[in-house]
């Protein structure tokens, strides 16, 4: 089994009501329980969310000690943060970065990624399934499929 970090960033314990129109009207405890069901038997997972870049930074550090892979939405913390960034990083975990919206069809400011050259890969724009999807793609990567890319 492979055990993998599920990390929501700021904001994110909103969704349902925040902006729905860009976000779409599914929960975080659903998006969750989603996961929960495609991970099945192929992987256990951790959730967290937290509004706060530090508590996030902690996470990354404590999953060096127990996960095979990590799956973010780091939210906002995305076109900002250079410690989440040199977390993930420094944990050498391999991480996929997921977004509800297409981050580069939107402002300019969001268009740029500070984690996802530190990602395995990034995945945006397909609304709650963004996650179904990304956690598809690190089971795979985690698994050493055939489908991996050199990195
Ligand atoms: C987001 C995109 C970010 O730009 C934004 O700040 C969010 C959500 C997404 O999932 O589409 O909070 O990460």
């Amino acid at each position: 089994m492979l055990k993998i970090l599920v990390l929501h960033g700021p904001n994110l314990n909103l969704l349902g009501q925040r902006e729905p129109e860009t976000y779409g009207r599914t929960t975080l405890a659903q998006i969750d329980a989603h996961l929960e069901d495609a991970a099945k038997d192929r992987a256990t997972l951790r959730m967290l969310q937290s509004n706060h870049e530090g508590a996030l930074v902690d996470a990354l550090h404590e999953a060096m000690g127990w996960a095979d892979g990590v799956l973010i939405n780091p939210g906002a913390y995305t076109h900002t943060s250079v410690a989440l960034r040199d977390a993930i990083a420094g944990a050498r975990l391999p991480t996929v970065e997921v977004h509800l919206s297409n981050i580069h069809a939107r402002e300019a400011f969001r268009h740029t990624s500070l984690l996802a050259p530190v990602c395995v890969g990034q995945i945006c724009g397909f609304g709650w399934r963004s996650y179904l999807l990304g956690l598809q793609a690190l089971m795979d990567h985690l698994e050493g499929g055939d489908n991996d890319v050199a990195r």
